[in-house]
C-alpha cells in the first residue's frame, strides 16, 4: 500500500525523498509525489504512474530545501491521477499532507468543508486533512491536536507547514509509522526499509501518538497534548538485504534465500542441544495451557495458505482442533473464542489491517494470543503477548515466497512447543527436529531444477488463459498457493482445488491442452490423485506434476514432472512449493510482466 517518507536534516531533500520512495516502491502504488519546504512557499511535485515520472519532473522543475515529505499512493478515494496524488495541500498552500489509510467520515467532512465554502481540488480524503489543518491556528502539532477528534478511520499522516520550515509532524491511527533517528537528521517512514540505509535507531509510533520531528529533536505527544516517551529500538536487518544483490528481481532473490531463511528460523527456536524447541508453551503459563482446548489460525492471502497447512500440522501433532479463518471473515462473524482458545495471527508484514482487527477481537474475548510474524516491532508483534518471529529477513517482492516457507516452518515449531508443554513429546519430536535441520539442504535441491524444465513448464502455462492446480491432503494448500503465485504475477487465471473436488465442477473446464498442475502427495492420497489425473488426461488436459523423487508412477500420467526431495510428510509442503514459485516467476518473466510490483497489488495491506 502507500509509502511515506519524511526528512529533516542537512542534506538536499529531493534525492533523499526519491531514494526513500524507491525503497518503498515494493509496497505497490500508482502515483507519487513530494513536498519540499522552500523559502517562500511549499514546493509540490506530483505525477501519475511510476516513480520515474516523478523523477523526470524533479529534474525539469528542481526544488531545493532540507525538509520535505514524499509519498507513493495506492488509490482508494479517487482515480490514480496527478490531481489525486499526494501531497495534498490546503487552499492557501500553507499545509501539505501525505496519508496512508482511509477516512471513514470522508463524506460528512467533505460536505462540511464544501458548505463552509472550501474549494476542493481533488477527490481524495487526504485533501480534507490538509484543509482541516489549514483552517486551525497555532503550531502544526497544535493544529493536529485540534483536528484529530474529527478524523474517523485509519490513517498514518505526515504533514508540513510553511510557517514552521524546520518541522515535520506525523500521527497515526492504524497504518504504521516509524521514526528513524540519525546523526543530525531525523526521518519518518511507513516502514523501516526506507530508513535502514541511513539509520538503525528507530521509534515506532503507537496509535494516537503525535510526533514533532526536528533535525536534532523528537517530541512525542499523546492525543491530549501531554508529552510522552517511546522506547528507541535498534534494527537488526542489514541494509544489503533490501538490495537485489545481482538477481534480476527481488522475487527470484527471495526464492533463492529460502534455505537461509529456513535455517535461521529453525536455529532461532531450537534448544541448545538441538533436541527440541525453546518455545515451551509459547510463553503461556501452565494454567493457561491446561485450559487450552482449541486453536484458531487467522490470516490473509498466502499467510492464510500457511495456516491451512498449519491445521494439518497442529491437529496431527497436538490433537487440538484447529480452525482456519480468513481474518476479514473472522472479524465480522461471531467466533466462539474464550480463554480456552489460542488465536494465532499469521502475517508476514505484521501490518495487515484485517489480521490485526481479528487479533484485537480475540484479545478482547480473552483468548491466548500469539502471532507468527516476519517483522519485529510491527503492529502484530506489539499486539500479541506471544511472538514467533520468522527469520526470513525483509521481503520486498510483492509475491510472498520466503516468508511463506518460514511460516510453514513456524507451524511445526509451534506444534513442537505445545507438545513439550503438554507432555506429549516422544520420538516424533526428535524426527521432526532432525527433519527441520536438514530442510535447508532439501530446499536447495528443490531450487536446483534445470531451467530447461522450467522452459517447458512455462510453455505449457504461458499460452493458456486458465489452469487448474490440484493437490490433496497437506499438499492441497500448496496447490492453492501455486495458483495464487501464478495469478498474482502473471495475471493468468489459475484455480487451486483439492483433487477430489475436480469431479464436482471444475472438470467441466477441461479440454484439449488445458493445463492441470498436479501437486502430488505421498501415502494413500497419491493413488487417489493419480486417478484424478487419469480422468483429466482422458479429457485432453496437459498435466504438469510436482512430485517427490519416489513418485515413479507419476511418469505415466504427467507430460512434465518437476522433482523435489522427499522429506518428513509434515515438512513436504515446504519443498513442494518451491518449483511452483519458480514456475510462476518464469511465466511472468516470459510474459514480460513486472514481477516485483504486479498491477493493483500492495505488499502491506493496511486498510481493510
Ligand atoms: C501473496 C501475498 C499476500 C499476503 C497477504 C497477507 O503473495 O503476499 O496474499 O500474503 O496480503 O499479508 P501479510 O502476511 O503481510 O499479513
Amino acid at each position: 500500500m502507500c509509502g511515506i517518507i519524511g526528512y529533516v536534516g542537512p542534506d538536499e531533500v529531493v534525492p533523499v525523498l526519491l531514494d526513500g520512495l524507491r525503497r518503498l516502491e515494493y509496497r505497490g502504488y500508482d502515483s507519487a509525489g513530494m513536498a519540499v519546504l522552500g523559502h517562500d512557499e511549499i514546493g509540490i511535485l506530483r505525477a501519475a504512474g511510476k516513480l520515474g515520472n516523478l523523477e523526470q519532473k524533479a529534474y525539469h522543475e528542481p526544488l531545493h530545501g532540507k525538509v520535505g515529505i514524499g509519498h507513493t499512493r495506492w488509490a482508494t478515494h479517487g482515480a490514480p491521477t496527478e490531481a489525486n496524488a499526494h501531497p495534498q495541500t490546503d487552499s492557501g498552500g500553507q499545509v501539505a499532507v501525505v496519508h496512508n489509510g482511509i477516512l471513514e467520515n470522508y463524506g460528512r467532512l467533505r460536505h462540511e468543508l464544501l458548505d463552509a465554502g472550501v474549494e476542493l481540488q481533488s477527490d481524495t480524503d487526504t485533501e480534507l486533512i490538509a484543509q482541516l489543518l489549514g483552517r486551525e491556528e497555532g503550531s502544526l502539532a497544535e493544529r493536529v491536536l485540534a483536528v484529530l477528534p474529527r478524523l474517523e478511520g485509519q490513517y498514518a499522516v505526515v504533514a508540513v507547514h510553511q510557517a514552521e520550515p524546520d518541522v515535520v509532524v506525523a500521527f497515526r491511527n492504524g497504518p504504521p509509522l516509524v521514526i528513524g533517528l540519525g546523526e543530525e537528521e531525523n526521518l519518518v517512514a511507513s516502514d523501516v526499509t526506507a530508513l535502514l540505509h541511513r539509520t538503525r535507531r528507530v521509534v515506532y509510533l503507537e496509535n494516537g501518538d503525535i510526533a514533532e520531528i526536528r533535525r536534532d529533536a523528537l517530541r512525542l505527544l499523546d492525543v491530549s497534548g501531554g508529552e510522552i516517551e517511546r522506547a528507541v529500538d535498534t534494527l537488526v536487518w542489514d541494509a544489503a538485504r533490501v538490495e537485489k544483490g545481482g538477481y534480476r528481481h527481488f522475487m527470484l532473490k527471495e526464492i533463492f534465500e529460502q534455505p537461509d531463511a529456513i535455517r535461521n528460523t529453525v536455529r532461532a527456536y531450537l534448544d541448545q542441544e538441538r533436541r527440541g524447541v525453546n518455545l515451551d508453551g509459547l510463553g503461556f503459563s501452565r494454567e493457561e495451557l491446561v485450559r487450552l482446548r482449541r486453536i484458531h489460525l487467522v490470516a490473509c492471502g498466502t499467510s492464510w495458505h500457511a495456516c491451512l497447512v498449519g491445521k494439518f500440522v497442529l491437529e496431527e501433532l497436538t490433537g487440538l482442533p484447529t480452525e482456519v479463518d480468513y481474518a476479514s471473515e473472522y472479524r465480522y462473524r461471531t467466533p466462539l473464542v474464550g480463554d480456552d482458545v489460542l488465536v494465532i495471527g499469521v502475517t508476514q508484514s505484521g501490518e495487515t489491517a484485517d489480521t490485526l482487527a481479528a487479533m484485537e477481537m480475540a484479545r478482547e474475548a480473552g483468548a491466548l494470543l500469539a502471532t507468527v510474524c516476519n517483522v519485529r516491532g510491527s503492529s502484530a508483534w506489539r499486539l500479541a503477548p506471544s511472538q514467533i518471529l520468522t527469520q526470513a529477513g525483509p521481503e520486498i517482492g510483492v509475491a510472498s515466497t520466503k516468508a511463506f516457507t518460514t511460516q510453514l516452518v513456524a507451524m511445526v515449531l509451534i506444534a513442537l512447543g505445545l507438545r513439550s508443554a503438554r507432555g506429549l513429546a516422544d520420538e516424533t519430536d526428535a524426527e521432526l527436529v532432525s527433519g527441520l535441520q536438514r530442510l535447508p539442504q532439501a530446499v536447495e535441491r528443490a531450487l536446483a531444477i534445470d531451467d530447461e524444465i522450467f522452459a517447458l513448464g512455462t510453455e505449457m502455462l504461458a499460452d493458456a488463459t486458465d489452469s487448474l492446480y490440484l493437490g490433496r491432503g497437506i499438499l492441497y494448500p500448496i496447490a492453492l498457493e501455486g495458483a495464487l503465485k501464478l495469478k498474482e504475477i502473471s495475471y493468468l487465471h489459475a484455480e487451486g482445488y483439492p483433487a477430489g473436488e475436480m469431479k464436482h465442477g471444475p472438470i467441466a473446464l477441461l479440454q484439449e491442452g488445458f493445463p492441470v498442475v498436479a501437486v502430488v502427495p505421498g501415502g494413500t492420497n497419491r493413488n487417489k490423485l493419480i486417478s484424478n489425473l487419469m480422468e483429466a488426461r482422458a479429457r485432453g488436459a496437459a498435466v504438469l506434476a510436482v512430485a517427490d523423487e519416489d513418485a515413479d508412477e507419476i511418469a505415466d500420467v504427467a507430460d512434465l514432472t518437476l522433482r523435489v526431495p522427499k522429506v518428513h510428510s509434515l515438512l513436504q509442503p515446504v519443498v513442494t512449493v518451491v518449483p511452483l514459485q519458480l514456475l510462476a516467476y518464469h511465466v511472468a518473466v516470459e510474459l514480460g510482466l513486472d514481477v516485483d510490483q504486479p498491477r493493483n497489488l500492495a505488499k502491506s495491506v493496511t486498510v481493510e
